[in-house]
């Protein structure tokens, strides 16, 4: 088949398509991005030149060029990863955010459904669901806990997520939802938590932790979120939400912990600074359904995964140091 990734030149988008590409080897995959300051062409190099794969630059909220694209390719399935990601950003200009987030989604679906009833898979955020208390380790958020997106970027992903699935129920498109954890791995970009204090470590910078630092986040390794959406793609039922979680819950003050005993860094380099503005407290995901119903379980040990991301980052320098800037 051909399968489109919209967003394929970021984060993980980009290991998505060296998994599919790998596990894989019969299917072509055509990558759509805009490349905004997030997004990387020279990520995409090991790929670039494979028979199989094209990469196209453009926006998913031009809609001509979308349809163009779908024309030129046919794709019998979408996988979107396509978004502003970053919630500090969308603190400081939402507008982008709803544009490329809910816009942009409802571009590819109208595309999807004028191309024969397109597969389309929507990669969205456990984010949609707001926080939990500090003091309830017991409560996890599950498929059906409500939605409360805190920040305007959650708040555009829960919208592109009903839009998705209002297409799915109005026009019967085989659709399908996931709400992930937080990602960590090879090629993130060094303004989010884990590469930012590893870069920022290394050059001998302060380590800044919101707050107490005592945030917590559910961590899963990207290359764990591939094999979910792989499971997803394939035997998803359509119409249906599935969470993806590590059940790997750190504060965010022993995430810097981890990265300072590691890399050697004095306990002084961390520092506390003002809390982000609706600053979400605790995340932790059910991912009880895709394990039940999928087969899916994560691989990746924590610690494990932690050691390879930063020997990673230790050894490509070449690829963070010119998008390092000001982080
Ligand atoms: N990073 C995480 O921890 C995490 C967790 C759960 C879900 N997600 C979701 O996964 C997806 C990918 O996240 P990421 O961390 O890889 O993000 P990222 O910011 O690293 O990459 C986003 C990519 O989308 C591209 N893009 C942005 N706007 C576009 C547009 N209008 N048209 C075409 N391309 C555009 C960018 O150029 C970039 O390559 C997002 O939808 C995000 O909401 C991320």
């Amino acid at each position: 088949m051909t399968l489109l990734v919209t967003g394929g030149a970021g984060f993980i988008g980009s290991n998505f398509i060296f998994y599919w590409i790998k596990n894989h080897p019969e299917d072509r995959v055509v990558c759509l991005d805009k490349l905004t300051y997030a997004g990387n062409r020279a990520t995409l190099a090991p790929v670039l030149e494979h028979p199989s794969f094209r990469f196209v630059r453009g926006d998913i909220c031009d809609r001509e060029a979308v349809d163009r694209l779908f024309w030129e390719e046919h794709p019998q399935a979408v996988i979107n990863f396509a978004a502003e990601s970053h919630v500090d950003r969308s603190i400081q200009d939402p507008g982008v955010f709803l544009e490329a987030n809910v816009l942009g989604t409802q571009v590819l679906l109208d595309a999807c459904r004028a191309h024969g009833g397109v597969r389309f898979h929507q990669v969205s955020t456990d984010e949609v669901y707001g926080d939990l208390p500090l003091d309830r380790p017991d409560l996890l958020f599950t498929e059906n806990s409500p939605l409360r997106p805190s920040s305007p970027y959650s708040a555009s992903k829960a919208g592109a997520d009903l839009l998705v699935l209002a297409y799915g129920r109005t026009y019967g498109l085989p659709v399908t939802v996931s709400r992930c954890s937080n990602n960590y791995g090879p090629y993130q970009l060094p303004e989010k938590l884990i590469p930012r204090m590893i870069v920022r470590a290394l050059a001998g910078k302060t380590l800044p932790v919101y707050g107490g630092g005592e945030n917590v986040r559910d961590w899963l390794h990207v290359d764990d979120h591939c094999t979910a959406l792989d499971a997803i793609l394939q035997k998803g039922r359509a119409g249906e939400v599935y969470n993806i979680g590590g059940r790997s819950e750190r504060t965010n003050l022993e995430i810097v912990g981890l990265i300072c005993r590691r890399l050697e860094v004095p306990p002084e380099q961390v520092v506390h600074v003002a809390d982000r503005k609706g600053h979400d407290k605790r995340y932790a995901i059910d991912s009880g359904k895709l394990s039940q119903q999928l087969g899916w379980r994560p691989q990746i040990p924590f610690e494990v995964g932690m050691e390879d991301t930063i020997n990673w980052y230790l050894d490509h320098r070449y690829w963070w140091e010119p998008l390092a800037g000001e982080v």
